[in-house]
């Protein structure tokens, strides 16, 4: 089944879309705000209404800013972790008990951003939320496309891995931006299960890692930096 990725977004954010032979997925959005933009990057490809579903891999700013108006103007289902669903209620992103940044200066910039919230998320009855990897929607529906759990980044990060071109899109579970170090995202919660998640996704051997700041990348990136995450001290947020 060739399942054809477009990307609507950019260098420092992708959005990629996947096109099926059952509508289009879509994964994560963008900074609230930029609704009309993204409205018209996708109409260039797809009128709105082939948007069946959207796939968000975690509930930050950055992925869930154009969640509510993308679902209300599409009809589309929602496709999340369940742990993502206080996290869309609170329209904020979450700062748990151990949080930290993997370099000084994502840090400082950090404390330098004016808000980290958007508009408040609440699914619709029809949304998938899942609760755990055994809750395969697309596999159930007859599509190629894996759901795979990869928290650490933040408790509630999900990606999707297509199985016969064995691509995976990681979220914010790996990245390859300037401003973190060694294929490492900004942020994490949790360190230990930020690595236990690279395991997963080295054992998984991907062709391709599509992260969802930078360029896409090879698995082999992610295996020569692993031993950086043992025992990683992360940069404490600023106050604001
Ligand atoms: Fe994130």
């Amino acid at each position: 089944m060739h399942l054809r990725i477009h990307d609507i977004g950019s260098y420092m954010l992708h959005n990629y879309l996947i096109e099926t032979p059952q509508g289009w997925v879509v994964i994560d959005t963008g900074y609230a705000g930029a609704f009309d933009e993204y409205k018209k990057r996708l109409g260039a490809l797809a009128p709105l209404d082939l948007v069946k579903y959207v796939f968000l891999t975690h509930a930050h700013n950055d992925h869930a800013g154009l969640l509510n108006e993308l679902l209300k103007e599409s009809g589309a289902r929602l496709v999340a972790h369940e742990e993502s669903l206080p996290r869309l209620a609170c329209g904020e992103n979450a700062m748990p008990e151990g949080i930290g940044f993997t370099s000084r200066m994502s840090a400082t910039l950090s404390a330098m951003m004016k808000h980290a919230s958007y508009p408040p998320v609440t699914p619709n009855a029809d949304a998938l939320i899942l609760a755990s990897e055994a809750e395969q929607p697309f596999l159930a529906m007859g599509l190629p496309i894996r759901v795979v759990f990869l928290p650490g980044h933040t408790a509630d990060s999900i990606g999707l891995y297509l199985e016969e071109t064995r691509e995976l899109f990681c979220g914010d579970a790996a990245a390859n931006a300037v401003i973190a170090p060694a294929r490492q995202a900004v942020l994490m919660e949790d360190v230990a299960q930020f690595a236990r998640s690279w395991d997963k996704i080295i054992a998984l051997n991907p062709s391709r890692i599509y992260p969802s700041h930078g360029n896409p990348f090879a698995v082999d990136d992610l295996i020569k930096f692993r031993s950086k995450l043992d025992g990683l001290a992360l940069f404490a947020p600023k106050k604001r």
